[in-house]
C-alpha cells in the first residue's frame, strides 16, 4: 500500500450521489479487470467488450496498459515495485470511473496477486469482477503478436512476464476466459452474460 505523504487535508463531498448517477446513466458501475499474459489477448477482449457494450447503449471505458503506460504511467518500468504502483494508480483511477458509474475495463498483465487483491480491496463489494484471460504460455509466445517474446528469449527485455518475471494466477476469479479454447465473441458474449445475469446491464 502507498504511504499517505500529504497532511492537512480534508475529503470534500460532492452534492452528486452514486445513485444520482446511476438514475442518469440506468446502469451501475462497475469493474472488469482483465489479467493475463501478454499476448492472452486482454485488449482484444477489452476492445471489442467496450464496442459490444456502447452498441447497447451502455457507457464504457477501457484502460490499457500499453496505453497507460505512455502517459499517466509513463514514469513506471517493469520491475516488482514499478508494476505494482501502475497497478495501484489504476486501481484508484478504476475506483473514480466506477464511482462515475461507467463500466470500467482495465488490460492489464497485473502479475502480482497482492497487487489486485489491493485493487480489490479498495472497491465496494460486488463492483470488482476479476476476469481470468487464461492462455498457455507457448500459444502466447507462439502468437508473438508484438514480437516481445522473441526479445525476452534473447535477453534484449529483461524481467518480461511469463519468461524472465512470474505470473501468478488468480486463484478465485469471477470469470475465466481460456482463449486458446474459444473465440473472441464467446468471451464478449460470456462477459456480457455475466453482466445481464446479475442485473448490472439490461439489453433490448
Ligand atoms: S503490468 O505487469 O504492469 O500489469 P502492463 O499491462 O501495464 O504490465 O503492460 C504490459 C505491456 O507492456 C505488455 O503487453 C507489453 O506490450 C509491454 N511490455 C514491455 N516490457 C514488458 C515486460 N518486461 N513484461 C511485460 N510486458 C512488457
Amino acid at each position: 500500500m502507498a504511504e499517505q505523504k500529504s497532511t492537512n487535508i480534508k475529503w470534500h463531498h460532492g452534492k452528486v450521489t452514486k445513485d444520482d448517477r446511476k438514475q442518469l446513466l440506468k446502469q451501475r458501475g462497475i469493474i472488469l479487470w482483465l489479467t493475463g499474459l501478454s499476448g492472452a489477448g486482454k485488449s482484444t477482449i477489452a476492445v471489442e467488450l467496450e464496442h459490444a457494450l456502447l452498441e447497447n447503449g451502455h457507457h464504457a471505458y477501457v484502460l490499457d496498459g500499453d496505453n497507460i503506460r505512455h502517459g499517466l504511467n509513463k514514469n513506471l518500468g517493469f520491475s516488482p515495485e514499478d508494476r505494482g504502483e501502475n497497478i495501484r494508480r489504476i486501481g484508484e483511477v478504476a475506483k473514480l470511473f466506477c464511482d462515475a458509474n461507467l463500466i470500467t475495463i482495465t488490460a492489464f498483465i497485473s502479475p502480482y496477486r497482492q497487487d489486485r487483491d489491493n485493487v480489490r480491496a479498495i472497491q465496494r463489494v460486488g463492483e470488482f469482477i476479476e476476469v481470468f484471460v487464461k492462455c498457455p504460455i507457448d500459444v502466447c509466445e507462439a502468437r508473438d503478436t508484438k514480437g516481445l517474446y522473441k526479445k525476452a528469449r534473447t535477453g534484449e527485455i529483461k524481467e518480461f512476464t511469463g519468461i524472465s518475471a512470474p505470473y501468478e494466477e488468480p486463484i478465485n476469479p469471477e470469470i475465466i476466459l481460456d482463449t486458446s479454447k474459444i473465440a473472441l465473441e464467446e468471451c464478449v458474449k460470456t462477459i456480457l452474460g455475466y453482466l445481464e445475469e446479475r442485473g448490472y446491464i439490461t439489453f433490448d
